[in-house]
């Protein structure tokens, strides 16, 4: 597969996203037996970036990925993130204080059964705490050799600046796919100009983008989609044109819906790496078949001419937590 840079850090161009393994989807954790040969598959593929968070589960995504990768640490890009469980009394809601991402480390350390994180994420910037100091907790923890690279996740222009003035940022983490074009207004160029990669998360469109999801009755009632605006009744029926749309292009080249969706962000830059999720070793492998999948000029313009997903990417408290 055809590797890339994010900041200084060489990734293959596709990822892959444990989250749904053990969280947020109907099906999550029914299955680890598969879930960790999808994870082996892969490696075997030529995946380096294999992304979790301490909150999915919580937790259980953590130790599922450190069992997966029990004599296979060093081939992979390992990314966690901190930030949505507080280890110090706060309560519910962002902490990244110096002392919470001291107790955060730790604790995935341990459970992903490693001495170090590839690239360490902040899931959500923390109006509690100066940016300025979860960078330099960040830097210390670089210092120690306990992460390699930071990383944010659903931060906006400012903030991206103001952290990476105290230290590189090597990626930003966003929702970004044809389902949720936001980041190319305002995210993009800043990371453009400072050298900082993209990694868009839910490039899948949460599943929408592969045709699959035709209706919202599929959802576990415990599913995120299930109170996600963007499958609310009002508008699930206007955006399945979307999904109607890359199922057309795909077509046309004998692809699938999915490649087609993750070929056409591989196109808007050598920056930029996404991280479709799956617990199923079929799925992986047809996803990371969209390093080969080339879009005409035309199909290409077809896709981003496309209009904008009806309803907010996630609900309004979840919503108070993004930078937009
Ligand atoms: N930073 C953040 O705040 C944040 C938020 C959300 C997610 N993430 C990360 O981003 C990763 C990916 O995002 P995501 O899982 O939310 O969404 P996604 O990758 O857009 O879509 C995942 C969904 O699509 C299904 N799927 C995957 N490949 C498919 C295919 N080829 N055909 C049909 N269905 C397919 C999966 O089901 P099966 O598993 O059943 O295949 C799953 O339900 C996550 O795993 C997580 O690591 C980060």
């Amino acid at each position: 597969m055809k590797h890339i840079k994010l900041g200084d850090l060489d990734v293959a161009r596709i990822g892959l996203g444990a989250m749904g393994m053990s969280h947020a989807y109907t099906g999550a954790g029914s299955d680890d037996t598969e879930s960790i040969r999808t994870v082996h598959r892969a490696l075997e593929l030529g995946v380096t970036l294999i992304d979790t968070a301490e909150v999915y589960g919580p937790y259980l995504n953590e130790e599922l990925i450190g069992r997966a990768l029990k004599g296979h640490r060093d081939e992979v890009v390992l990314a966690t993130k901190f930030g949505l469980i507080s280890h110090t009394g706060r309560g519910s809601g962002a902490d990244s204080s110096p002392a919470n991402i001291r107790a955060a480390i730790e604790g995935s350390l341990q459970r992903l059964d490693t001495d170090h994180i590839d690239l360490y994420y902040q899931h959500r910037v923390d109006p509690g705490t100066p940016i300025e100091d979860v960078v330099g907790t960040l830097a210390e923890l670089v210092g120690e050799g306990k992460i390699r690279h930071i990383g944010l996740s659903e931060a906006g222009p400012d903030t991206i600046r103001r952290a990476h003035a105290v230290h590189p940022v090597t990626a930003v983490q966003s929702e970004y796919s044809l389902f949720t074009r936001d980041p190319e207004a305002q995210v993009l160029p800043v990371l453009r100009e400072l050298n900082i990669g993209m990694v868009p998360y839910s490039p899948l469109g949460r599943g929408f983008l592969t045709g699959t999801i035709r209706s919202t009755d599929q959802f576990a009632d415990n599913d995120f989609r299930a109170d996600n605006p963007r499958f609310s009744a009002d508008n699930f029926q206007h955006n399945l044109r979307l999904a109607d749309e890359v199922a057309a292009v795909a077509g046309q080249i004998g692809a699938t819906p999915a490649q087609v969706a993750l070929a056409w962000l591989l196109a808007q830059g050598d920056d930029i790496a996404p991280i479709p999720g799956t617990r199923r070793v079929s799925r992986v492998e047809e996803n990371v078949g969209a390093d080969a999948v080339q879009l005409s000029a035309e199909q290409l313009a077809q896709l981003t001419g496309l209009p904008s997903a009806a309803g907010d990417t996630h609900n309004a408290a979840q919503m108070r937590m993004m930078e937009r």
